[in-house]
């Protein structure tokens, strides 16, 4: 069996920090050895005697504490990720300025593995200009900083600021420490991730709609995240939790899904169509209910009209010069040909850099947690993935996407 991986939880002072509490009981139990490293600030919040009994390990915040084992070396050196939730505004100025006036900031100085920090503040302490730089330098040096989560903060506020879920950032760590010298080659992208199937409204109660949980765009989005990168994800009609970092952007119909793809990709280096989109839609939806006739014989007729194709138009008319698109298809084999080939003409008919093909029908791919594709790409590449976990096919997606875009142009897209 491997060795448990040595994880460094940093909590910094923060309201928030009883939720690494959570964060700390799901890295136990799943198999990761943590030493949690407080700063003064955090221990104002959650004493460290709950740290202590929640690890299994010794506490310690100060420098100054088991100097013989020299802590602010060791730990930084043993580890192989450090995690920092919730990072303070104080915390990630700290860390910018490389800073060793705690034990954690002395970690931090002191670690070569990956490091991962989820912010969580007010609002206004998280845009203000300095805030900002000190993000922009540590992602810089190769620091995966989440984006906060919007919702309710301390007291009646809301707005960014939010600590992900400790189930959202457990993933990201997993990440992390699966790809261990990747690091964050997504950092400085901003990517856009469909997900989910769209519904087509027949009457107030009724749609059409598919079968797509929206679980390989979720993956997509959380592995980019882990990555670095920026991540909007459009979510039509999904169940599941946010990923930790990424903006989501909920619709419902085709057309909503084509309007917030177009604005996200505004400024986007990537657009990743995987979302299930509706090719048709009803003509007219009733706007109430329909109801049977007395006469059994009559049923309804619905007339359906074509919808946008979001993923060719972002290749005929791009948001953004230069960006790369990638498409997916989810294919049966008919008479006509099979998967592979259904999804060559697909990928020459579309004109995206990257499909990513799904095979489908017989409980294959849709709600499931493994999957297995086939990756074409432009230049008439070929890479079968799986099956394996959607997390692991999002990060051999990404990994395509980076070989497509080769080396980045300074200040250009990817
Ligand atoms: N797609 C889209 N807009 C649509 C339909 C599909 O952007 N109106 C995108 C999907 O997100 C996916 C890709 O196109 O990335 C392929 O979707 P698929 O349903 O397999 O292909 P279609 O173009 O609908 O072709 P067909 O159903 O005829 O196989």
């Amino acid at each position: 069996m491997p060795p448990s991986p040595r994880v460094v939880l940093g909590v910094s002072g923060g309201i928030a920090a009883y939720k690494a509490c959570s964060l700390l009981r799901c890295l136990t139990e799943t198999g990761h050895r943590v030493r949690v490293v407080p700063t003064r600030g955090a221990l104002e919040f959650v004493g460290a005697a709950t740290w202590a009994a929640l690890s299994g390990e010794p506490v310690t915040t100060e420098v100054w504490d088991d100097v013989h084992a020299v802590p602010h070396v060791r730990l930084g050196q043993d580890a192989d990720l450090v995690v920092v939730a919730p990072a303070t505004a104080d915390l990630l100025a700290r860390a910018a300025h490389g800073r060793a006036d705690d034990l954690l900031t002395a970690t931090l100085l002191t670690a070569r593995c990956p490091v991962l920090m989820a912010p969580a503040m007010h609002t206004e302490m998280w845009e203000h200009p300095a805030t900002q730089a000190n993000v922009a330098t540590l992602r810089e040096r190769g620091v995966v900083v989440l984006e906060p989560a919007a919702g309710r903060l301390t007291g009646a506020d809301s707005g960014a600021g939010r600590l992900p879920e400790p189930e959202a950032i457990l993933t990201a760590a997993r990440r992390l420490l699966a790809r261990p010298g990747a690091g964050a080659d997504l950092a400085g992208r901003h990517v856009v991730v469909s997900a989910g199937g769209t519904r087509e409204p027949l009457d107030p109660v009724r749609y059409l709609g598919n079968r797509s949980s929206g679980r390989q765009g979720y993956a997509l989005a959380a592995t980019a995240a882990a990555r670095g990168a920026r991540v909007t994800l459009v979510a039509a009609n999904t169940d599941l939790p946010d990923p930790a970092g990424v903006h989501v952007v909920r619709v419902g119909t085709a057309r909503q899904l084509a309007d917030a793809v177009r604005r996200a990709a505004a400024d986007a280096d990537v657009v990743v169509m995987a979302a299930a989109v509706a090719d048709f839609r009803p003509a007219r939806p009733a706007t109430t209910k329909i109801k049977k006739s007395a006469d059994d014989a009559e049923v309804p007729v619905v007339e359906l009209v074509r919808n946008p194709d979001v993923l060719a138009g972002l290749v005929t008319d791009p948001p953004r010069p230069g960006q790369l698109v990638v498409g997916f298809a989810a294919e049966t084999g008919d008479e006509t040909g099979d998967v592979l080939e259904h999804a060559r003409a697909k990928l020459a008919r579309k004109g995206c850099d990257l499909l990513v093909v799904n095979e489908v029908g017989d409980g294959r791919a849709f709600g499931t947690a493994d999957n297995t594709v086939v990756l074409l790409d432009r230049d008439g590449g070929q890479q079968t993935v799986g099956p394996a976990a959607k997390e692991d096919v999002a990060d051999a997606v990404w990994d395509a996407v980076l070989r497509l875009a080769g080396p980045r142009a300074v200040g250009g897209t990817l």
